[in-house]
């Protein structure tokens, strides 16, 4: 159980916060590439501000400069962009990438007026398809190329934007034994009431948990009824990746779920997986797969007949910030705590002026990433439920996904039927 104080201090994003100046070392997607086809300019909140990103007409160079101009304040998002800015739609006074003023057309040439006004200005750029932003102190840390993002494969993402804290999702990543009951038991229940088959993998009992500090976050591990600490469960287990991921996966299906802090009650919740089942073939993809995936029916009631949407529920029905001080945390809540100790340090690390855990400075190509790739013992049924009893099941190239598994488990068959 935490004071309101203790609450507070997890859980507000804005600026000079303790938790919003720790979450501001870290890059975070914020658009997809495709956002600017046609228009070369949007709106988007992040770590409760409001940002104009841009992308310049030649050059293809993303920007992102605070939404509200300086002078008096309209929105940049109706500004106009050049290869060396944004210039506002109101007066034209024109903002480079670092947020100087360059011009002030209606002004008298005032060097001195010119460099005291700055506009608030981060970094971006574009990964995995997505366009990723920094707004934090310089200089900026590497952009982590975390391997799902950039792996061979085809790429295949939804998103949905959470009326919730995206704290309550980060503790739902290190708390496994929601899934025998969340995704076993009351899918099995739903499954009954509904009549349809709910997926048997998610069924078995947590024989074992373990939790343990690593250098990206926390990895976690489960021993499965009927498994043993031979199993990848156990002996290679998937992390949170801090602050605001989760790496999970098995079955030729890569995932890393992404919980974007918009504010302090919003969360954008992208599932960003990449399928290369072992033996499978692809043509190369122009661009992933984005689309909405559904969490309220028209009543106003959560959508629980998928996997997802289980988890949707039980965040979001905690309520917009989760009041802590009336919690009782077991035993079986070890990886919460964990993780509120972790997110405490590193609050604590950036007040000092060091960097948090996960901070990259080198350039690099990959990230590798440890995760399961024998997940639960199910192989086919994890791969097929992942598909068909997920967010997935909304994705405009769902039956693509399942031909790509069902193809290369054919071929991995007849391959292994020749050489017997
Ligand atoms: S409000 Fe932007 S130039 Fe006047
Ligand atoms: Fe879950």
């Amino acid at each position: 159980m935490l004071t309101v104080e203790q609450n507070e201090e997890l859980t507000k994003v804005g600026p000079g916060t303790p938790m919003g100046e720790l979450l501001r070392r870290y890059w975070y997607p914020i658009a997809f590439e495709q956002d600017f086809d046609s228009v070369p300019t949007k709106t988007v909140r992040l770590l409760s501000e409001d940002w104009t990103l841009f992308k310049t007409p030649k050059s293809g160079r993303y920007g992102i400069v605070a939404e509200h101009c300086p002078h008096r304040s309209a929105s940049l998002t109706y500004g106009v962009v050049h290869e060396d800015g944004i210039r506002c739609g109101y007066h034209g006074w024109k903002w480079d990438f670092d947020g100087n003023c360059l011009e002030q057309p209606a002004e008298a040439d005032n060097q001195n007026f010119r460099d005291r006004v700055k506009q608030k200005a981060g970094k971006a750029q574009v990964m995995g398809g997505m366009v990723w932003v920094y707004v934090g102190p310089d200089p900026a840390p590497e952009l982590p190329r975390f391997d799902v993002f950039v792996m061979d494969g085809i790429k295949d993402c939804g998103y949905a934007t959470l009326p919730c804290n995206w704290l309550q999702i980060m503790e739902n990543s290190v708390d496994p034994h929601h899934v025998e009951w969340l995704h076993g038991y009351y899918f099995n229940f739903m499954g009954e009431t509904q009549g349809f088959d709910a997926p048997k993998a998610f069924q078995k009992k947590h024989l074992r948990t373990g939790f343990e500090e690593m250098e990206w976050g926390i990895l976690k591990r489960r021993v499965l009824e009927g498994g043993s600490e031979e199993n990848d469960d156990w002996k290679v287990g998937h992390p949170l990746v801090f602050p605001f991921y989760m790496r999970v996966g098995g079955a030729g299906i890569d995932q890393m779920q992404i919980r974007v802090p918009v504010d302090d009650t919003t969360t954008w919740k992208l599932f960003y997986s990449n399928h290369a089942p072992d033996g499978g073939q692809w043509e190369p993809q122009d661009r992933p797969v984005f689309y909405e995936y559904f969490w309220r029916d028209d009543q106003g009631r959560f959508i629980t007949d998928y996997i997802e949407g289980q988890d949707i529920m039980a965040w979001v029905s905690q309520g917009p910030v989760t009041d802590r001080t009336q919690e009782h945390l077991g035993r079986s809540d070890a990886g919460v705590a964990m993780l509120r100790k972790m997110f405490k340090e590193n609050m604590k690390r950036v007040a000092n002026d060091e960097d948090p855990i996960g901070t990259v400075r080198e350039p690099h190509d990959i990230i590798p990433l440890p995760c399961e790739r024998d997940k639960f013992g199910a192989e086919r049924e994890f791969a097929e439920a992942f598909i068909t009893m997920g967010s997935m099941r909304y994705s405009p190239q769902k039956q693509g996904l399942l031909d790509l598994h069902a193809d290369a488990w054919a071929r991995r068959e007849s391959k292994a039927g020749a050489g017997a």
